[in-house]
């Protein structure tokens, strides 16, 4: 687990400087851990990008973005921030790596050749072979930390042929491929929360567990990255990659201890009991308007929203179905993991439905709730369904860390427990397969809705929690 202590100097260099996910999620998250004493006593970033762009636009960029996404701006924090930004331009791939090497060594020079390498691939999954290449032929992989964000490959064919290019110039030691929704403060208190209590130790498999749902629904649309999405949709996008890690991260085994190795194999090897998802047990969703949108195919059949039922055959979980859903346009935003109980075997019947729940909200800092079934005031013998609930951010007074930061800061000190593993991803591709290959139709929802009717069936008998 983090430590929390100050990592060694580091070269932070930022591919794709200048995009939208570094705009959105990376500048600002190391612009935090700079706020908060988290980044090395000396550090450089060198954002690296093809666009005509001088190092007064980039840093004018970069306090964009704080601005629009980040937290606020202190003058002084920001002044010295800026001092260490530093941009290279040309394509790195195609000949223009020149300006990227002189910065490289200018930063050597100056924080010692000791420093922690670290190159940060914010760009389209479909640039990462060529980046690590190039990478690789200009000296820069000796030593270093690569960072790849999620999808690590689209397809079994794409992912194995990443997984090659990348093995051939990293040490898989070196490798760090993110997935930030187990950056999330809740997200890892799915297992310290059960590895710490024995009330939800000794809950935690199928004699007590009836169905786990990791239900992501979104309002926000996709206009403002049609095209990535019109390729991407929401099996890539969301299910095999956040939900599968969450899948994992409720159902692994207990790990030897919570030290890095240790609990990422745990969360990555039972991806291979996960399996493969059966296409009847999938509702693949548009919401209709999709394909009017500038940027969509007009004949798109690229899915929106998808719900599936997916098994993970251990002792621990068989026939306990793990019910996931995702979907752009629908009627709330949520991310919400819950554990649904059993009833206990009596001397009550006719409990309220569903009572007993343990649920995660991974939205925001957090919250862990626990929904029971009390006594209502009174004479007589009412049940009522009631629930308590601990947000992250009360725990104690240090404020929760947004996902980015706290896995930015991971890739700085080298803690790789929060990082994905090829086995892990290499097995997704087998479960999913029935659902990649899924090229009919998708069943269309109207905006705002819980999306297409034939979902609800999936969820029976307790339904989605949140709605349908
Ligand atoms: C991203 C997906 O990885 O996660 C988006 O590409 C999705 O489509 C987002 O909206 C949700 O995560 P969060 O935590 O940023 O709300």
């Amino acid at each position: 687990m983090a430590t929390g202590a100050t990592p060694a100097p580091a070269i932070f260099v930022l591919f794709g400087a200048t995009g939208d996910l570094a705009r959105r999620m990376v500048l600002p998250a190391f612009y935090t851990l700079a706020e908060q004493g988290l980044l090395p006593e000396d550090w450089r970033l060198i954002g690296s990008g093809r666009g005509e762009v001088s190092q007064q636009d980039f840093v004018h960029s970069v306090r964009q973005s704080l601005q629009d996404f980040g937290p606020p701006v202190k003058s002084r924090s920001w002044s010295r921030f800026r001092k260490r930004l530093r941009f290279a331009a040309g394509d790195f791939v195609r000949g223009g790596h020149g300006s990227l090497l002189e910065e490289i060594s200018d930063a050597r020079r100056d924080l010692g050749p000791a420093a922690q390498l670290i190159h940060y691939l914010a760009i389209p999954p479909q640039a990462f072979i060529d980046i690590t290449r190039s990478l690789a032929e200009h000296g820069l992989t000796e030593g270093a930390r690569v960072v790849y964000e999620k999808p690590f490959g689209t397809s079994r064919e794409s992912f194995r042929q990443l997984d090659r290019a990348v093995h051939r110039v990293l040490e898989e030691s070196q490798v760090y491929r993110i997935d930030h929704f187990l950056g999330k403060e809740a997200t890892q208190d799915l297992h310290v929360l059960r590895f710490a209590n024995e009330v939800f130790a000794a809950m935690w498999s199928r004699e007590h567990v009836r169905a786990v749902q990791i239900d992501c629904p979104e309002t926000l649309g996709v206009a403002d990255r049609a095209d990535f999405y019109d390729h991407t949709g929401a099996v890539l996008d969301m299910l095999v990659t956040h939900l599968f890690q969450v899948a994992a991260e409720v159902a692994m085994e207990p790990p030897a201890s919570l030290e890095a190795a240790d609990l990422q194999a745990a969360r990555e090897s039972i991806i291979g009991r996960f399996r493969p998802i059966d296409p009847a047990e999938v509702v693949r969703g548009q919401f209709e308007g999709y394909r009017d949108l500038d940027g969509i195919a007009r004949n798109s059949r690229t899915e929106t929203f998808v719900a599936a039922r997916l098994w993970v055959d251990t002792p621990r979980w068989r026939g306990v179905p793990f019910l996931l859903r995702t979907g752009k346009r629908l009627h709330q935003t949520h991310q919400s993991v819950s554990l649904i109980l059993r009833d206990p075997p009596g001397p009550l019947t006719a409990l309220p439905r569903p009572g007993n729940v343990l649920r995660f909200s991974l939205d925001g800092s957090g919250a862990i709730e626990l929904r029971m079934v009390a006594k209502a005031p009174g004479v007589g013998l009412n049940l009522e369904a009631t629930s308590a609930s601990v947000a992250v951010s009360s725990i104690d007074s240090t404020p929760p860390l947004p996902p980015y930061v706290r896995l930015i800061h991971d890739v700085l000190s080298g803690d790789r427990s929060l990082v994905t593993r090829p086995d892990g991803l290499a097995h997704v591709w087998k479960v999913a397969e029935g659902l990649l290959s899924a090229t009919g139709r998708p069943k269309p929802y109207p905006p705002g809705s819980w999306g297409p009717a034939a979902a609800a069936k999936l969820a029976a008998p307790d339904g989605w929690l949140l709605g349908q």
